[in-house]
């Protein structure tokens, strides 16, 4: 929330503005080739995003980016006013430091893990002299033939949303003006996620009452946490593109949130208004979003060459332009940009890469990976003398890393064949090969056989979307070729997304789920197959079949002809069972839990409900498990999921232990768009579960 010195302090710059320096801090450039230094001088930038690149590959040292950074911000400081650029860039899941990516991120359950991640990428970012950075992307997807799926928590709003609030806390800290803090960017504003088809920048239809309680809780989880800016998304929404769309941009995020930040558009997408079909002109683009509430032009150059004339036309008012550079101004000040707009080049070399990083990545990297399936507990290897580690991963680097990691560098991630080499047990042999022949050869003297698979990080992301959720080709042929030769067979499936490996699943004895896990991603490997870790991540989205059951989500609706698989006339598919590869909430550990005991508080909710029930390690080896708290509302003015998570913890337990795990439910927690477009609770009957994932656990009923 804005402070007396801010606005004091704005009021008084913006007092002194000339309308071409009040539209130069809306307009955000790309210094590509043909970057123009007046732009800065003359103070026609407010910001500068290095999303080319700029910022990398220039043979600059580690310290070279910052010295950069200071020779931009020095060329604006010329400017008459002498109003700092902020630098924003992409720094998504770690800057040097690659962390795992997002959706592997909310696979740990863990948002402390994420604040941690967070806050370091923030202090390794500003040592560039970014200030700015375009994350958290808060998207839900229900649809992982998207390739952005990825870049996001996964499909539930209440996991997005503790998600949200973790990594803004973490970029940002207590104070955005500390030296190596970031001011983030919550995106894409909004449903992005439901671009029809799972092909990126598509248009898409989100219900009111879905919009409301499905899409935008992790937005309203960022605002609320203090995010200081927001970036429109580039989806035609309900025949409105987002970034043009008023009701979303002004009255629900500053009129109902009270969010005071900015809003950036994405790239282009205000000239882009043009191609929807809303706009006619680039004039009338900018008009469009600045009258919606959009701030920041990202790239477009269309605020910068037509506000004035819209202005001296009438069509805009200055009060509209003063507005929004009034928010640019506020995070700037916020941010502290004004007292210290230079970087410490020095900075580079103490905050890169630290030890305490690598740590960290390690582990965020070790429970984010996902147990499917353990056969005879295959896993951990025990007892095989050579194990055959064959296919497309095998001498893995940068490929570790998943999409958006511009600064990521290949060099400093221990090559996976080497980092299985390093923790793999005495005694043990490690044959390596990429070649499928040499596999099918050297099989035969294996005791077992370790196949690493899936995606190249380049096949997810970004405008990667597929329409066939198998694995890439040729995999399949491979992972059947092997079990031709019945040795035990382990695959590791590396992923930006969900993938259908229906078939892979049932002939494998054991499959982890290890998404594109990071610069640590070989050694946090290496310690879950050799036992030195367990492994402890969930699903945080389903898993289909098959790509023909997309969209499928858990906090689905019931209909009127629930799921049955005998009913003849109930929803389903005549090829395939209705349910998915695995439930969201979904993973195993070397252990095993019984859950028991369920106890509520109370037959009925007044303010508040506890919920608790025993969970037991019936195994024989430590574990973790993630225990799910759910609910059912079972009539509402409108229907309501089958199920919607509410609360989620980890417990550790060694063999034999048990703990009792509580929940508290508050009436606030019911909360729902109803009928009549309100928000709020309904009295009536509600089921929940205590479960360690959304398809099972112990289930109790209560009233509100
Ligand atoms: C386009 C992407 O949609 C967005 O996520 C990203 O932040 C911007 N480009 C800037 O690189």
């Amino acid at each position: 929330m804005s402070n007396a010195t801010d606005e004091t302090f704005i009021s008084q710059l913006l007092a002194q503005m000339t309308l071409e320096e009040k539209i130069g801090q809306l307009n955000q450039i790309n210094p590509g080739d043909e970057f123009d230094p007046s732009l800065l001088q003359e103070g026609k930038a407010g910001s500068l995003i290095n999303a080319s690149g700029a910022l990398t590959g220039m043979g600059f040292s580690d310290s070279g980016s910052a010295e950069l950074s200071n020779h931009f911000q020095k060329l604006t400081l010329e400017s008459r006013l002498k109003i700092p650029l902020i630098f924003g860039r992409d720094v998504i899941h770690g800057f040097r430091t690659v962390f795992p990516i997002p959706l592997a991120q909310a696979a740990a359950f863990d948002p402390d893990l994420a604040r941690q991640a967070a806050s370091i990428a923030a202090r390794e970012a500003t040592t560039s002299g970014i200030k700015w950075t375009f994350a958290p992307m808060l998207d839900i997807a229900r649809d992982p033939r998207w390739g952005r799926v990825a870049e996001g928590n996964g499909e539930d709003p209440f996991l997005g949303s503790q998600m949200a609030t973790a990594i803004v806390q973490g970029f940002q800290g207590e104070d955005i003006s500390a030296p190596d803090k970031l001011v983030a960017c919550a995106k894409h504003y909004v449903g992005y996620g439901a671009a029809e088809g799972g092909r990126d920048y598509e248009n898409g239809e989100i219900s009111e009452p879905t919009l409301r309680d499905i899409y935008l809780p992790p937005f309203r989880a960022a605002v609320e946490a203090g995010a200081g800016t927001l970036m429109s998304a580039f989806i035609d929404l309900n025949g409105i593109p987002a970034t043009a769309n008023r009701r979303l941009l002004t009255d629900v995020l500053r009129g109902e949130w009270g969010f005071d930040g900015f809003v950036v558009s994405d790239w282009e997408s205000i000239k882009e208004l043009i191609h929807h079909g809303v706009a006619e002109d680039d004039a009338h683009a900018a008009r469009l979003a600045l009258q919606a509430g959009l701030d920041m032009d990202m790239v477009s150059g269309v605020y910068l060459n037509t506000l004035g004339e819209s202005l001296r036309q009438g069509k805009i008012s200055m009060e509209e332009i003063d507005e929004a550079v009034r928010r640019i101004l506020r995070i700037k000040h916020r941010a502290g940009l004004f007292d210290h707009p230079f970087t410490d080049p020095l900075r580079a070399t103490r905050d890169l890469l630290t030890p305490e990083s690598r740590d960290l990545a390690r582990q965020f990297a070790r429970q984010s990976m996902v147990l499917l399936k353990n056969d005879r507990d295959l896993l951990p290897f025990k007892d095989f003398r050579r194990i055959l580690v064959a296919g497309p991963f095998v001498h893995a680097r940068g490929e570790l890393f998943g999409t958006w990691t511009p600064d990521g560098r290949a060099e400093d991630v221990t090559p996976l064949d080497e980092a299985l080499r390093q923790t793999a047990p005495k005694g043990t042999e490690l044959w390596f090969t990429e070649n499928v022949d040499m596999a099918l050869h050297l099989a035969h003297q294996a005791d077992a056989v370790l196949l690493l698979l899936g995606e190249h990080p380049v096949r997810s992301g970004e405008n990667c979307n597929v329409s066939d959720l198998g694995l890439p080709p040729g995999q399949a042929e491979f992972v059947q070729a092997m079990t031709a030769l019945g040795k035990p067979l382990a695959l590791v499936v590396f992923a930006g997304r969900p993938l259908a490996i229906t078939q892979q699943v049932k002939v494998a004895d054991a499959v982890l789920y290890a998404w594109h896990p990071g610069i640590e991603g070989g050694a946090a490997l290496g310690e879950i197959l050799f036992g030195q870790a367990s492994p402890s991540g969930r699903l945080p989205i389903t898993f289909p079949r098959a790509t023909g059951q997309v969209p499928i989500y858990y906090n689905h609706k019931n209909s009127g002809r629930p799921i049955d698989p005998n009913g003849e006339f109930k929803t389903r598919y005549l090829d395939l069972p209705p349910s998915p590869l695995f439930p969201f909430g979904f993973g195993l550990t070397y252990t095993r839990f019984e859950y028991s005991n369920l106890k509520l508080s109370a037959e009925t909710l007044r303010g508040a409900l506890e919920i608790n029930a025993e969970i037991t390690n019936i195994g024989t080896s430590p574990g973790t498990e993630v225990v799910q708290l759910y609910v059912r509302d079972l009539v509402g003015s409108l229907t309501r999921p089958i199920r919607e998570l509410k609360g989620f913890q980890r417990v550790e337990l060694q063999p034999g232990e048990t703990c009792r795990v509580t929940f508290t439910l508050r009436e606030e927690d019911l909360a729902f768009t109803r009928a009549d477009g309100t928000f709020g609770v309904e009295p009536g009957s509600f089921h929940v579960w205590i479960a360690s994932d959304s398809k099972s656990g112990l289930n109790g009923h209560f009233r509100l």
